[in-house]
């Protein structure tokens, strides 16, 4: 059972569809406010329209330094951040082009990177970060190396930002493939595909949902004694 979060304010980068969108959903229900970003307007706005007067939201690339310095520019203090907000190609290495590997990180990992540096001066010292990685870190299936290495990396930045930043707490949710909007806009037949796979591969037997990934992210704001932790939401299919 997650805690209240009356007053608190939380920056989600991504927060404008899928496991962002539900986190926010969940602070905004807990009595919390909520900044959302992410780099086209409508979502953003739907999502506002949706949460009420206690969301905002602003236009940001979580690639563009500049702009996720503009993003933070905004906000005059912040308890927590979430930085799902992330978009990226994959493929094995002797098929895809650089720009198609270097994309993971250039995305997800140079992204949280900025938006740590750049939310570092609003975040009060009682509060906390999460960062978006995934259980290819630790399980990684052929096709994907560069993004397996990101999520690794991530998870590693996770740690030693909780030892740099602290009392600032900083923990990283790691889920297992997950029923989202990344997957919605993906074709039916890759979509089959893949969750049929997974479901074949974790100990639960099925894909995850959002709202179960954005209740991990939730624990690790609201527990005062978590950091450096990286929570696996993925039907165990990292044990195998
Ligand atoms: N779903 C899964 O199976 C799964 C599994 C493991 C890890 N994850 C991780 O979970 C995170 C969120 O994914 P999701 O499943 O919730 O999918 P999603 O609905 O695609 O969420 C991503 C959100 O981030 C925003 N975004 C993308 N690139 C951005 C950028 N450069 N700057 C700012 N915002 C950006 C998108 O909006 P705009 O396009 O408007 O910017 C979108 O609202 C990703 O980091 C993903 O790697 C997901």
């Amino acid at each position: 059972m997650n805690g209240r979060m009356d007053g608190k304010v939380v920056a989600v980068i991504g927060g404008g569809s899928g496991i962002g969108l539900r986190l926010a959903e969940q602070v905004v229900a807990l009595g919390g406010r909520v900044v959302l970003g992410g780099r086209t307007a409508e979502p953003l706005d739907a999502a506002v329209a949706r949460l009420g007067e206690a969301a905002t939201a602003r236009v940001v690339d979580a690639e563009d330094q500049g702009s996720v310095a503009g993003f933070f520019a905004g906000i005059a203090h912040l308890d927590h951040l979430f930085t799902p907000g992330s978009a990226y190609a994959y493929g094995r290495i002797d098929e895809i082009s650089d720009a198609v590997a270097e994309s993971p990180f250039r995305s997800k990992f140079w992204g949280q990177y900025w938006a740590v540096k750049h939310a570092l001066p609003k975040l009060a010292r009682d509060g906390s970060i999460v960062l978006m990685s995934g259980a290819a870190s630790v399980r990684p299936l052929a096709g994907a190396a560069a993004y397996a290495a990101c999520n690794a990396a991530v998870e590693g930045l996770g740690r030693a930002l909780a030892l740099e930043l602290a009392p600032i707490r900083v923990n990283v949710v790691s889920p297992g493939t997950v029923d989202s909007d990344l997957w919605r806009r993906r074709p039916a037949a890759q979509r089959e595909a893949a969750f049929a796979g997974y479901a074949g591969l974790a100990a639960l037997g099925r894909v995850g949902a959002v709202d179960e990934v954005a209740d991990a992210a939730l624990f690790l704001m609201g527990n005062g004694f978590m950091t450096g932790s990286t929570l696996y939401a993925d039907g165990g299919y990292a044990l195998r």
